[in-house]
């Protein structure tokens, strides 16, 4: 099974590389080279998915990936009005036009085989919506919506599409957001029903399972893995 893992230079991506090194063959893309050399994959492209993709589509296309999983994603904390469009435009190009086009280009290979597994890494910004992240916030609900459709057009192929939303998880991302805002760790801590960040490797862990053939029935889901954030306070 060839597995490609967007983002995988650190953070959640990181660790869903490392979890499933054992189930099959690792292909991961990023920016930074030097970091994804040292992921111990079978292959790496290097990549800006906010600029041309196309030597990543080239890659997808010569290692007949059976699995993508479309963790890469930039987050944004600034009220809309003072946003650039230049930084709108390159929010949606990394976090939701990439996705698609790169899952558009992993399906040929899928549904000829009729098996396949697409998994996309959301946000609990996406479902809920976040204050100051309104560009990262409806890049992470488009993802949501192009996971439902993609499953009911794939389903015939057994191929399932499914979106994880993480709440707070302990990486460079998630916690440069933390700084970007007005608040504390201790106040973000306090807003969690569990009182703490969600681990990288929870996410990969959920990652495994839907990869898995006891995972076959579930398809179209947006599935949260956030301490409670999404439920309530
Ligand atoms: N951490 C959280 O609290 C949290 C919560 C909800 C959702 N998420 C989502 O989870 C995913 C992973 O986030 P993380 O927390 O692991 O972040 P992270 O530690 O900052 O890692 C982000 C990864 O995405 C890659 N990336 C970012 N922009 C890219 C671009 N333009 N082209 C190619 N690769 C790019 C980075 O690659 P390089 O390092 O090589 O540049 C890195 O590997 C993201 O989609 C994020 O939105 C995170």
């Amino acid at each position: 099974m060839n597995i490609l893992v967007t983002g995988a230079s650190k953070g959640i991506g990181n660790a869903i590389a490392k979890e499933l090194q054992n189930i099959g063959e690792i292909f991961v893309t990023g920016r930074n080279e030097q970091a994804l050399a040292a992921c111990n994959a079978k292959g790496f492209c290097v990549c800006d998915l906010s600029k041309d993709i196309n030597d990543l589509v080239k890659f997808i296309e010569e290692n007949n990936i059976d699995v993508l999983i479309n963790n890469a994603g930039e987050y944004i904390y600034s009220s809309l009005d003072s946003m650039e469009t230049a930084d709108i435009q390159r929010l949606y190009q990394t976090n939701l036009i990439a996705p698609a086009y790169l899952i558009s280009k992993a399906i040929p290979h899928m549904k000829g085989q009729r098996w396949g597994r697409i998994i996309n890494i959301g946000s609990i910004s996406g479902v809920m919506g976040e204050a100051y992240a309104s560009i990262y916030s409806s890049s992470k609900a488009g993802l949501i919506g192009l996971t439902k459709a993609l499953a009911l057009e794939l389903a015939e192929y057994e191929i399932t599409v499914n979106t994880i939303n993480p709440g707070w998880v302990e990486t460079e991302l998630g916690m440069n957001s933390i700084e970007d805002s007005d608040f504390s760790r201790d106040e973000i801590l306090q807003c969690i029903p569990q009182k703490r960040f969600v681990k990288p490797e929870e996410v990969a862990k959920l990652c495994k399972y839907l990869i898995s053939s006891d995972a076959k029935g579930i398809t179209g889901q947006s599935i949260n893995i956030c301490a409670g954030l999404s439920v309530g306070i």
